[in-house]
């Protein structure tokens, strides 16, 4: 298939690109390098042997975005294209709300325009709410606490109700866990601006020596040792579930968790990066985080049944192939 991926040069979006390539899809790049650096491009070339069609375009632009229609017979797109700090979102809403919200909704019609019937959502667990776990893709949604997290949900909605009003267009939207690891080859990578706000990007600066130590978030949790639990996903086992997702596209729309199903603690994580690199990470247990969310993970199962799709990578890879990555780009 001639797949479009808008984002496909951030973190998600590159491994993705490599996973398309191994299966023979081709892949054409949207991407306005407002979180990414245009030599992954290359990266990707070196990883694969190809280099795939690139535009520099933003996609909340119709007009740009259409020029890749026109010029290529688009099959399926798949929609990473997006901002994604959660704390950011709270400080600038309108651009949270525009840049996402408007590229969901000019890809769309795109798509109904050009006749692409095959669309994949990046959202995230973050929909769910404070939900019992683990979350299952039946659950009601309940309230987010940023607009990053209304973001993913009004634009799922956004592609509900366009699916039910136009039969031929089909979406899968991908409720992502936590995304984290790097391609074995160290060279492509998680590799945000200025200082992380996720966990394991800040493990790594911490073991690099560029940031003095980790702040843990709270250890008064009602969990395994009292930090926050996550389901962390090895990125390139996410990856792989976007073929699959893009290849077994049902009729309508579908809800997919890709997580592993499993639930680790910050200090679990802390612990296994240091063990499995032999690198010192100092911590420190601060006060809780606002808006965390003690404990989450997914029931995954509905991506094994439907989709043949199943995480396969541990926390140790994820750990490894992280320091992996940061070494390569110290
Ligand atoms: P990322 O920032 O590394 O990648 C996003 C890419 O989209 C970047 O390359 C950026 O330059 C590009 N982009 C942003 N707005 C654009 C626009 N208007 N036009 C063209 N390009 C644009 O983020 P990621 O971690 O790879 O996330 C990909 C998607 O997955 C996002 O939609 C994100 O919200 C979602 N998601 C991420 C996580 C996570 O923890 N990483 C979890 C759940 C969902
Ligand atoms: N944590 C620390 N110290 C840090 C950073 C994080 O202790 O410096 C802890 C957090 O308190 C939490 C865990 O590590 O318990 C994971 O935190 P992350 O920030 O890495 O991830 P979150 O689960 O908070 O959020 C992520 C994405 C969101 C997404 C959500 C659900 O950042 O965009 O997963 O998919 F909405």
């Amino acid at each position: 298939m001639n797949i479009l991926v808008t984002g496909g040069l951030g973190f998600i979006g590159s491994h993705t690109v490599v996973e398309l390539i191994k299966n023979n899809h081709t892949v054409i790049i949207a991407d306005n390098l407002v979180n990414s650096k245009l030599e992954v491009l290359d990266k990707l070339h070196q990883i694969t042997g190809i280099k795939p069609t690139f535009y520099q375009i933003d996609v909340t632009d119709a007009d740009q975005t259409e020029r890749v229609f026109t010029d290529h017979q688009i099959d399926g797109v798949i929609h990473f294209a997006g901002l994604k700090a959660v704390g950011e979102s709270v400080a600038k809403p309108l651009e949270y709300y525009y840049n996402n919200l408007v590229s969901t909704m000019v890809l769309s019609r795109l798509c109904l325009k050009y006749g692409v019937g095959k669309f994949v959502f990046s959202s995230s667990a973050t929909v769910y709410g404070e939900n019992e776990v683990p979350f299952v893709e039946t659950m009601t949604l309940l309230p987010t606490t940023n607009p990053y997290g209304e973001t993913k949900k009004i634009s799922e909605r956004i592609l509900e109700d366009t699916s039910r009003a136009n039969p031929g267009f089909s979406v899968n939207l991908l409720r992502y866990f936590n995304p984290v690891g790097a391609h074995e080859s160290g060279l492509i990578g998680e590799d945000p601006n200025g200082i992380p706000n996720n966990l394991m990007p800040f493990v790594t600066k911490v073991a690099k020596g560029e940031m003095p130590r980790l702040s843990v978030f709270g250890d008064d949790y009602p969990t395994v040792d009292g930090t926050g639990v996550r389901d962390y996903i090895h990125v390139v086992d996410l990856a792989e579930g976007h073929v699959a997702a893009i290849e077994k596209m049902g009729e309508g729309v579908s809800v997919y968790n890709l997580g592993t199903g499993k639930g680790t603690s910050v200090l679990e994580l802390v612990n296994a990066f240091i063990e499995v690199n032999g690198v010192d990470v100092p911590y420190k247990i601060v006060g809780r985080r606002a808006g965390d969310i003690a404990e989450f993970y997914a029931d995954a199962s509905k991506a094994e049944r439907e989709l043949g799709w199943k995480a396969k990578r541990g926390i140790r890879e994820m750990v490894r192939d992280a320091w992996g990555f940061e070494k390569n780009n110290m």
